[in-house]
C-alpha cells in the first residue's frame, strides 16, 4: 500500500470501525463530504458474500468493485504521462483543478440524494479525503443531454486554461450509429484536441457510462455488448493516449449473471419505458420495477433504461479512482514516463498533438460563443435593458449570474455575433443559441428577430417555469452567417407557458453559435433547448 493513500479515517487519527454481525463484516470509515464535515457513510453494502476489499483503494467507502474488476474495467491506460504528472503534483501536496464534463449521468441522475451519492462527487471527495487540500477546485460542468460537440463550442468557458484533469462522460449521449467522418465524432475529436492543447497540459479520462436497455441490436433487445459509440470513441482515446475508464467491460458479466448491485431484470423507478428494434419494428414495454425499500433497490444498477442508480454511480466513481491511484503509485516507484521512455524523431511534431485521426477533420477556431462576463459587450444596443446580478449576494463573481435583464414590455436589446466564425469548412445549418433565465415568478416572454447583416425566423424565448427552480435555459433557432448578426430581443406583453403573474422580466446571459447539418446528425438534431449552468 503506498504510504499516502491511507484510510481518510486515519488521516483524522482515527481508526475504521470494524463490525461483525452474524459472520457479515462491513467497514464504516469517516468521510469527508464535499463540505468538509465529517459524515458516516451508511452501511449500504451490508448483506451479501463477504469478500476482501480490493488492494488498490483507500476509498471513503465500503467498495463495490474487487482488484479484477476495477483492473478490466481501465480498458485502456497508455502511457500514463499525464496522470503520472497530476499525481506528482498531488504527492507534493498540491492543489489541482478538476473538471467532470458529460450529460446527465454527470449531473447525478439515478442517484438517490445527488450530488453526494453520484459519481462525480464521489470521485471529488475521493481525491480530497486521499490528498486533502483547501484549494483543491472540484467543478461538475454536467449539462444534460448534452454531447461533446455542444462542449467542444464553448470549451474555455467550461475549462479554464489551467485545469489539471479532465473527466469526459457523453458515450450514452452521442449518436450510436454513426460513421467517424460524421460531424458527432469530428466533434469528438475536436473536444479532445483542444483540451489536450491547453497550456496546463490536463490528465484527461474517458469514462463510458453503459446503457444495458438502450444497448440493442443483431437481434437483441438489450444488453448487447459491443454496441456503440463506445468503441469508436475508445479508438479516438487510443489515438490520443487518453484513459479509457468502462462500465460494461468492468461489469457486464455481473449484470448479466443477475449478481447483487449489478442487477438488470428490473429498475427502481415505476413505469419506465424502453423502447427497442426488433425485426424492423420499434417497440415499447415497460420496465419491470424492484420492490421500493431502501435495500431491495440496491440489488438494481439502473433506476431507469439509461440512468445508473447508487451501485451504478458508486461503479463510475471507483472506476475513476483506479488509474489515479496506479499513476500515484508509479510516481512512488519511481516508475513515471522518463526522457528515455519517449521517442524523439525528428519525424514526429509534437508528443501530444499528431495530425487528427479522422481523415479530413481540421481544427478550426469553434463557433462564437460568449457566456456571463463576455455576453456583457455582446449587447450593443438597447433600450429599458440593465446589466445586472441574478444574485447580487454570492460570493464571486461567477456565483452572481450576471446578465442584461428588463421587465417591461417593448424594451429591447440588440445583440451582434459573429454567425460565420468556426463555419468555413462546415456545411449545413447554422444555429444560435441563446441563453435566458428560466424561473418560477415575474417572468415574461421575448421576441428575438434579426435586425442587420444575417436573417432568421422570428423565435419566441419563454422565461416562465413549472419548478420552483431558477435555470439557464439554451434556446435555439437557425440564423444565416455573417460576420455582424444583429439580432433584437423585445420584452413581450404575452404571458408565457407557465406564467404564475403578471411578471415580464427576460434576463439573458449568453449566447453560443454552432454550425452542423441537422438533417443526419441524430440526436444533437432532436436537442431544441438545453439547460445549462452557466
Ligand atoms: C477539501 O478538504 C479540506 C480539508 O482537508 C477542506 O478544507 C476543503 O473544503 C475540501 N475541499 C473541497 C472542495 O471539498
Ligand atoms: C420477423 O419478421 C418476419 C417477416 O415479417 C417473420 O417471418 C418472422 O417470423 C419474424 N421474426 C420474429 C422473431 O418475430
Ligand atoms: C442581499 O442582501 C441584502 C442586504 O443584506 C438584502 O437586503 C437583500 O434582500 C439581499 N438580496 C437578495 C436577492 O437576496
Ligand atoms: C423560416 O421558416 C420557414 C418555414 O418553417 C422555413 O422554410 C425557412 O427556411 C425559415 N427561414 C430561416 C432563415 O430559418
Amino acid at each position: 500500500m503506498a504510504a499516502l493513500l491511507i484510510a481518510p479515517g486515519l488521516l483524522h487519527g482515527e481508526l475504521p470501525h470494524l463490525f461483525h454481525v452474524g459472520g457479515i463484516s462491513a467497514r464504516t470509515a469517516k468521510v469527508l463530504c464535499p463540505g468538509g464535515r465529517p459524515t458516516h457513510e451508511p452501511l449500504l453494502w451490508f448483506g451479501g458474500p463477504r469478500r476482501p476489499p480490493p488492494r488498490q483503494l483507500d476509498l471513503p467507502w465500503e467498495p463495490l468493485l474487487t482488484t479484477a474488476e476495477l483492473r478490466r474495467g481501465l480498458a485502456y491506460y497508455g502511457s500514463g504521462a499525464r496522470l503520472q504528472a497530476l499525481a506528482a503534483k498531488l504527492l507534493a501536496g498540491q492543489p489541482i483543478k478538476v473538471y467532470a464534463l458529460g450529460g446527465s449521468v454527470t449531473g447525478g441522475g439515478g442517484s438517490s440524494y445527488p450530488p453526494a451519492t453520484a459519481y462525480v462527487s464521489r470521485f471529488f471527495r475521493w481525491i480530497n479525503a486521499t490528498f486533502p487540500h483547501r484549494d483543491h477546485v472540484f467543478v461538475n460542468r454536467a449539462i444534460p443531454a448534452s454531447t461533446a460537440f455542444l462542449f467542444a463550442t464553448c470549451l474555455s468557458h467550461h475549462v479554464p486554461a489551467d485545469a489539471d484533469l479532465v473527466t469526459l462522460e457523453f458515450t450514452v449521449n452521442e449518436r450510436k450509429e454513426a460513421p467517424f467522418t460524421s460531424i458527432e465524432r469530428r466533434a469528438f475529436e475536436q473536444l479532445l484536441r483542444r483540451l489536450l492543447a491547453y497550456p496546463g497540459r490536463p490528465a484527461i479520462m474517458m469514462l463510458h457510462h453503459y446503457s444495458w436497455f438502450e444497448s440493442t441490436g443483431d437481434g437483441l433487445n438489450q444488453g448487447l455488448y459491443y454496441a456503440e459509440p463506445e468503441s469508436q470513441l475508445s479508438t479516438l482515446a487510443q489515438f490520443y493516449d487518453v484513459p479509457v475508464l468502462s462500465v460494461r467491460a468492468a461489469v457486464w458479466r455481473l449484470m448479466a449473471a443477475g449478481a447483487r448491485h449489478f442487477r438488470v431484470n428490473k429498475v427502481t423507478l415505476k413505469d419506465r419505458t424502453h423502447r427497442y428494434l426488433q425485426n424492423g419494428t420499434w417497440l415499447e414495454r415497460t420496465l419491470p420495477v424492484s420492490a421500493q425499500g431502501p435495500l431491495a433497490k440496491l440489488a438494481f444498477y439502473y433506476v431507469d433504461s439509461l440512468h445508473p442508480y447508487d451501485p451504478g454511480h458508486q461503479t463510475l466513481a471507483e472506476l475513476l479512482v483506479h488509474p489515479l491511484v496506479r499513476a500515484v503509485r508509479e510516481v512512488e516507484a519511481g516508475e513515471s514516463l522518463g526522457e528515455d521512455d519517449v521517442r524523439h524523431a525528428a519525424e514526429l511534431t509534437g508528443p501530444d498533438l499528431p495530425p487528427p485521426m479522422i481523415p479530413g477533420n481540421v481544427d478550426e477556431e469553434p463557433g462564437a460563443c460568449a457566456l456571463l462576463g463576455d455576453f456583457k459587450g455582446v449587447v450593443v444596443e438597447r433600450q429599458g435593458f440593465e446589466y445586472r446580478p441574478e444574485r447580487p449576494n454570492a460570493s464571486e463573481f461567477r456565483n452572481q449570474k450576471w446578465g442584461w435583464t428588463s421587465s417591461r414590455p417593448g424594451s429591447w436589446a440588440e445583440l451582434e455575433v459573429d454567425t460565420q466564425q468556426g463555419s468555413g469548412h462546415a456545411e449545413g445549418d447554422t444555429l444560435l443559441w441563446l441563453s435566458h433565465l428560466r424561473s418560477y415568478a415575474g417572468m415574461g416572454t421575448a421576441r428575438a428577430e434579426c435586425r442587420d447583416g444575417c436573417v432568421c425566423n422570428s423565435t419566441t424565448l419563454d422565461g416562465t417555469w413549472e419548478q420552483r427552480v431558477s435555470l439557464f435555459y439554451m434556446t435555439r433557432f437557425p440564423v444565416s452567417r455573417h460576420p455582424r448578426c444583429r439580432i433584437r430581443v423585445t420584452v413581450s406583453d404575452q404571458p408565457g407557458a407557465y406564467s404564475a403573474d403578471n411578471g415580464h422580466k427576460v434576463t439573458l446571459v449568453g449566447v453560443m453559435v454552432t454550425h452542423v447539418p441537422l438533417a443526419g446528425a441524430g440526436s444533437l438534431a432532436a436537442v431544441q433547448q438545453l439547460e445549462f449552468d452557466v
